[in-house]
């Protein structure tokens, strides 16, 4: 068991990371003397881990009232934050009362922001129930959702609102009933945490890797702790991404670029993992990379099953091109983020396109 604390402005609060403590939910909520509860749950996981945190919360001694949402970035948009609000005011919440997200970062993100905008703000409590989620997104309060871009295509999480919850309670059981993909998937996020912060995570994983793929719970639970360290030292350092903050996009801005294409058939931690390594072509191409560290990146990432090249044939032109929509671009120049060394990551501005064509051809095909 593990118990971290954030200190933010928009809101102190616990991450507790227990097996079993899907249970606790209620006792939880209740002490934030909220009564009245609208749990928001991934439909995969309605009757199992969001209805034993039900369970919890009216064992507590509050009401709830359960909405379900399929987790597809398609549903990522602004009519699953309108069918929050209605269940919400079905339900009888008031500005006293709280929401809780029962799944995945993409269910995080949709009920955070509903959370934050309904009655201009409601209490807001994270139950991940995905390895990503665990280490990354059920902390440091982003919300949001996916917006129609120019082109038709869905742009990610380009509206939303900083919104801290009140608690993040994380589960690590919860992770054996997860697809081994996905596992693989939050451990891409894992492994960039490692790279940001906290490079001797790098061994840990090598070492331990069947254990956590297979979900083996106190290895698990070391991991998350580990992981969320890194990304609460930095939210607490810049809440508002103004400096440090953007260190956590390693990766994601390559991510973003691929993501959304249906054709490819990514899901985020994968786009992540080549992400990372296009991010180490770019450091490279611009001089900043030191030591030899980047093939034992590579077979890390191949041994945990993700990919670390793009197999189908794309243009560079197109993908830095898409590129452009990334809310991460400043003043129309490319901001990105670059790893130097293990631990050592930086914000690079201006970088030129040509380098950029460079760092996708390195992982296309
Ligand atoms: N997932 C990146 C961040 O929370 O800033």
């Amino acid at each position: 068991m593990s118990t971290q604390q954030v200190i933010c402005t928009g809101g102190s609060y616990d991450i507790l990371i227990e097996g079993g403590a899907l249970a606790a939910v209620g006792e939880r909520v209740r002490s934030l003397e909220c009564t009245h509860t609208l749990l928001i749950a991934d439909a995969e996981v309605a009757e199992t881990h969001a209805a034993v945190a039900a369970d919890s919360l009216a064992a507590a001694g509050c009401s709830v009232a359960m909405h379900t949402l399929h987790a597809e970035e398609a549903n990522k948009t602004m009519p699953a934050v309108e069918s929050i609000w209605s269940a919400a005011l079905s339900a009888g919440l008031d500005r006293s009362s709280c929401m809780v997200a029962v799944g995945g970062g993409l269910i995080g993100d949709v009920a955070g922001f509903a959370a934050a905008s309904f009655l201009r703000g409601v209490d807001f409590v994270q139950v991940p129930t995905t390895l990503l989620s665990m280490v990354d997104a059920s902390v440091g309060g982003k919300t949001g959702i996916n917006v129609q871009l120019p082109s038709g295509e869905l742009g990610k999480n380009l509206a939303g609102a900083f919104w801290q919850p009140r608690v993040v309670i994380a589960d690590p059981i919860t992770l054996s009933t997860l697809p081994l993909r996905e596992r693989r998937c939050g451990l891409a996020e894992v492994i960039k945490h490692a790279l940001i912060g906290d490079p001797d995570l790098l061994d840990v994983i090598e070492q331990n890797l069947d254990q956590i793929l297979e979900a083996e719970p106190e290895v698990t639970t070391a991991l998350i702790d580990r992981a969320v360290r890194v990304k609460i030292d930095i939210v607490q350092k810049d809440e508002r991404e103004h400096g440090c903050r953007a260190l956590l996009n390693l990766g994601h801005t390559f991510a973003h670029a691929i993501e959304p294409d249906a054709d490819l058939g990514l899901k985020h931690g994968e786009a992540v993992s080549i992400g990372l390594m296009a991010a180490a072509a770019l450091s490279e191409r611009l001089g900043r990379l030191e030591g030899d560290w980047v093939p034992q990146l590579r077979a890390l990432l191949e041994k945990a099953g993700l990919p670390v090249r793009l197999e189908a044939a794309r243009l560079s032109e197109d993908l830095v091109a898409r590129m452009r929509f990334d809310k991460k671009i400043q003043s129309g120049s490319h901001r990105l983020i670059i790893p130097i060394a293990p631990g050592q990551v930086e914000i690079t501005d201006d970088v030129p396109e040509k380098a950029l064509l460079e760092a996708w051809n390195a992982v296309i095909g």
